[in-house]
């Protein structure tokens, strides 16, 4: 199969959370330790994309831009593309278009955040030929996401963006798997009632051709996300008690870059110069070298 290519949305006007997000985007804000688009971007390196496309609003694409830079600190690829208004996820893959190109893509959103062994995730990379997964995370409040309702073999029966009525309890994270050609279909699509590219109409579209498929999170896995100031408090609550209890860090590039072999001893050698010495991002990066053998 093609490398899979990965794009992350970090696009929105982060109205829930004025006046934090007047001067920097929702996806720029810290959870507990760090800028929240870290915990994504690591989440994707960990299922394997070393190649990133980040679309985000002309005002805040240069600033990610100072904050992750080309990826080559990292040995990976980070590129930029702006989307001029927030017209819709969906919209992610028309702009991506040409970085797609016969790719699969794993389209992840920058506010989402995923905690806990990612191996669900590596296995519907592998099953993904050239139809489109969706995962499904059960959850008390389904009407307030998209909902996805599927059978004993993990065909999806409907989906639906954000429905009165839910016809299961199964939200929608914001991640999803689609197979080449996906960018074309994105094409297809007309703006919904609210005027956004839905990426729920997308996978209908695939729904319709018989090519979705869902795969349910285990209970294993916690799926937060973190669009209004109560969530991003418990968010980073989260993060701070697992960093807390175990001593690993939750959402580094650097160390997952590392794990997944990308990056050399050298190359976070090379990282810690842009921390300053004291700061316990750093020492947690030492401490993983020292424990390699290689401190
Ligand atoms: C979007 C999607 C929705 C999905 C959610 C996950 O909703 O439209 O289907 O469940 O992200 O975060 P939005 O947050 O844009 O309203």
């Amino acid at each position: 199969m093609a490398e899979l290519k990965g794009i992350l949305l970090a696009g929105g006007k982060g109205t829930r959370l004025y006046p934090m997000t007047r001067v920097a985007s929702k996806q720029l804000q810290p959870i507990y330790d760090k800028p929240m688009v870290y915990y994504p971007l690591t989440t994707m390196l960990l299922a394997g994309v070393r190649d990133v496309l980040i679309i985000s609003s002309p005002e805040d694409t240069p600033r990610f831009q100072d904050l992750l830079g080309d990826g080559s600190q990292w040995g990976i690829r980070l590129s930029y593309q702006v989307q001029p208004e927030p017209r819709g996820i969906a919209q992610a893959l028309v702009i991506g278009e040409e970085f797609i190109g016969e790719h699969p893509v794993f389209l992840m959103l920058g506010d989402n955040l995923i905690y806990g062994r990612l191996d669900f995730l590596r296995t519907a990379v592998q099953d993904l030929g050239d139809g489109a997964t969706v995962f499904a995370y059960r959850v008390r409040n389904p009407s307030e996401f998209g909902v996805v309702e599927f059978d004993a073999s993990y065909q999806v029966l409907s989906i639906e963006e954000k429905p009165k009525a839910p016809k299961s309890d199964w939200a929608v994270p914001g991640l999803y798997l689609y197979g080449p050609g996906a960018a074309k279909k994105a094409h297809q699509l007309a703006p919904s009632g609210r005027g956004e590219y839905e990426i729920t109409d997308l996978n209908r579209l695939y729904l319709k051709e018989g090519k979705l498929r869902a795969m349910p999170m285990g209970r294993g896995i916690a799926w937060l996300d973190t669009g209004t100031p109560q969530s991003l408090l418990e968010a980073s609550n989260f993060v701070h008690s697992v960093e807390t209890r175990q001593g690993l860090l939750v959402g580094s590039p650097e160390e997952a870059a590392y794990r997944m072999g990308w990056l050399s001893a050298d190359g976070v050698r090379a990282c810690l110069k842009d921390l300053p010495v004291g700061n316990d991002y750093r020492s947690y990066l030492e401490r993983i070298l020292a424990e390699a053998g290689q401190g």
